[in-house]
């Protein structure tokens, strides 16, 4: 697997509570900014494909649209209760996450090439 660090935008153009949705090949991958955090996640949900961008966050929990299934934006995983509630996932529920770096006032993600 190639580790690849990708160009995003620079970090001024990203308040807190905004998001910036970045594409890179058939991958689409959310940046949210949180209490001056960034966290970079798929933006599909893999519960139905809703879109996460549209979430919403609380802390570093985020909630998806849809159905309400919650993720840790740092690791991605779903929420315990909500691995055990009715919604059924097909695959593994956990989202991506992807490292998030700012250099020189840039943001940077590194995603698996
Ligand atoms: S589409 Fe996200 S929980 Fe159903």
């Amino acid at each position: 697997m190639t580790i690849t660090r990708l160009e995003v935008a620079p970090v001024s153009t990203l308040d807190d509570g905004d998001h910036v949705i970045f594409v890179h090949g058939n991958r689409e991958i959310v940046i949210f900014r949180v209490e001056s955090t960034l966290h970079a996640i798929d933006r599909r949900c893999t519960h139905m494909g809703a879109d996460l961008s549209k979430g919403i966050i609380n802390g570093n929990i985020l909630q998806c649209p849809i159905h309400g299934a919650r993720f840790n934006l740092d690791t991605g995983e779903l929420l315990k209760e909500d691995l055990l509630s009715s919604i059924i996932f097909n695959e593994s529920p956990d989202i991506n996450v992807y490292p998030v770096e700012v250099i020189n006032g840039i943001m940077w993600i590194e995603v698996d090439a």
